[in-house]
Parts: structure tokens; sequence; C-alpha cells
């Protein structure tokens, strides 16, 4: 089977890593600036770097990887071009009727997040009505070594791929906030190795514990103790509604992409 790749850079960098283990497949990889192609060819065995028309004319899947306003002018190529591919958009904001307007193939929409890197992902996807039940387990085999992957409805997608794509920047922030804090408070060094076992470990608390985050967080805040004085900075500050702008902001711009 041959998979191409338009646009090879951080998230369909990704994803080509977490889809290797794809047996009797070749890669083939496309990108405008073909150097990004180039490095990424001499980390997959079983690649090469190809022009455009010999990913879209070759290959049984192609995955779009461009940014939103690139999209529609490479769909305006593919249709100069003779191609029997399905395709996978993981393009954020843009829905398959949208595409399907532009050019009539069938199409898997994908919203794809960057712990994809680490076979760790979570990657919401939904089909056009052409894909057949073969191409949909195609997908998803191929899927298979990116961590999980959940069908959600088109009306949904944009709101929930906030929390699951656009989130993982968020939490960054704040991971990199804390590490900053702390450097100012005088940690000379490992501050970065401290926060993240933090998370991990935490994070593993709250996937295996049946109580909500919210109950795990206060059961750290002994009464008069020192974690409340610091929790209570943070209400002070209003994170709640810090928090829910960004995701309104994100989710708005989702919806008004192009
Ligand atoms: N990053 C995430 O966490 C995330 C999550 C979910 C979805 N997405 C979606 O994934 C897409 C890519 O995001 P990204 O962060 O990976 O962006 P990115 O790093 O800028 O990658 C886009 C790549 O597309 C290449 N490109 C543009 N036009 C092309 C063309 N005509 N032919 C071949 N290659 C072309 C660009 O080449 P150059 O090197 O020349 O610029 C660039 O390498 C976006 O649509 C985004 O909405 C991203």
């Amino acid at each position: 089977m041959k998979i191409g790749f338009i646009g090879v850079g951080h998230m369909a960098r990704s994803i080509a890593l977490a889809i290797t283990d794809v047996k009797d497949s070749t890669l083939l990889l496309c990108n405008r600036t073909i150097q990004k192609a180039i490095d990424l060819q001499k980390k997959i065995q079983n690649s090469k770097v190809s022009s455009f028309e010999e990913v879209i004319q070759e290959s049984d899947i192609v995955f779009l990887g461009v940014k939103p306003i690139d999209l529609f002018p490479v769909l305006d190529q593919i249709k100069e071009l003779k191609t029997h591919a399905l395709f996978i958009s993981m393009v954020a904001g843009i829905s398959i009727e949208q595409m399907q307007e532009r050019l009539d193939v069938p199409y898997i929409r994908i919203l794809p997040n960057t712990p994809v890197a680490v076979k760790k992902g979570l990657t919401l996807y939904r089909c056009s009505e052409d894909v057949t039940p073969t191409q949909k387990e195609t997908f998803l085999n191929l899927m298979k070594g990116s961590g999980e992957v959940t069908e959600v409805e088109e009306k949904d997608i944009n709101l929930i791929s906030v929390l699951t794509s656009s989130a993982p920047a968020y939490l960054n922030y704040f991971i990199d906030a804390l590490i900053q804090a702390g450097v100012k408070e005088g940690l000379k060094e490992d501050a970065t190795y401290y926060v993240l076992k933090m998370i991990d470990g935490t994070i593993a608390l709250d996937l295996e514990s049946e109580k909500s985050p919210l109950t795990l967080g206060k059961e750290v805040c002994s009464p008069k103790g020192s974690t409340i004085e610091g929790v209570q900075q943070l209400l002070d500050s209003n994170l709640y509604e810090m928090v829910s702008k960004a995701v309104r902001a994100t989710y708005q711009k989702n919806n008004k992409m192009i």
C-alpha cells in the first residue's frame, strides 16, 4: 500500500512516524520546503521523497497536512490530476462538506493531537458517506500505532478538538509557567524534571481514580495547609474564567477558519 503525505510539518510528521509499523507500505513524502521531507525520509525506512503529482497519482491513501489557508489551493491542484486515493485531512476547522464542494473525493477528517508523536495520541475522526467499510478499516489499522482513535459527529468536532488538539498547548504553557515560577523562587536545576514527573503521576492517578479531578485536587489541600494558599491565588486570579475564555476563543476560531 502507498501512503502519501502532502505537507510534513509538525502534525503530519508525527503521524508519519506513528504509522511506520504498517507492513508492506511505502510512505510518499511531499512538502513545499523539500528539506522537511528529506529530513523525515531519513527517519523512516520505507519512505521516499515524492513530488505532489506522484503522491496524488500513486497513493492509496493521502494525508493532507497543510495549514487551513493552504488547503483549498491544494484541493484545486489535486483536481487537475488522476487519483484513486482516500484523502485524510487533518486540517482544523474545515468540514468534509466544505472539502467535497471543492473536490468531490472520499475523505476522512481527523483531528489528531501532538501526543501522537509518542503513540499516546487521541485522534477524533469522521468519514464522508462515500468512504467504504474497507477503507475505514484500513484507516483504523493505520492509526493503531498513534494511540486512541474516536469517531465523532461533525457538529461536535470543532468543540471536542479544542479540548483534545488545542489544549495540549494550554497545558504546556501551564507547565512552563510552573517551571518559571519555581526558578523565580530560587530553584536552580531540575525544575522541568520535577514538574513533568508530577504531571505524569497526577494524570496517571486521575485516570485510575474514580474520583473527579476536582475532588483529587481538593484532597491535596489540607485545611490551613500551604497548598490551599496557592490554590486560592489561582482562584482569586480567575483561573476558571481564564480557561473558559481560552476555550471559547479557540472554538470560535475553529468555526470560522475559512
Ligand atoms: N499542530 C497540532 O497540534 C495540530 C492538531 C490538529 C490538527 N492540526 C492541523 O494540522 C495541519 C498542519 O499543522 P502543523 O502545525 O503541522 O503546521 P505546519 O508545521 O506549518 O505544517 C504544514 C506543512 O504543510 C506544508 N505545505 C504547505 N503547502 C503545501 C503544498 N502545496 N504542498 C506540500 N506541502 C505544503 C508546509 O510547508 P513549508 O515547510 O514550506 O511551510 C508545512 O511543512 C493544520 O491544518 C492544523 O490545523 C494541527
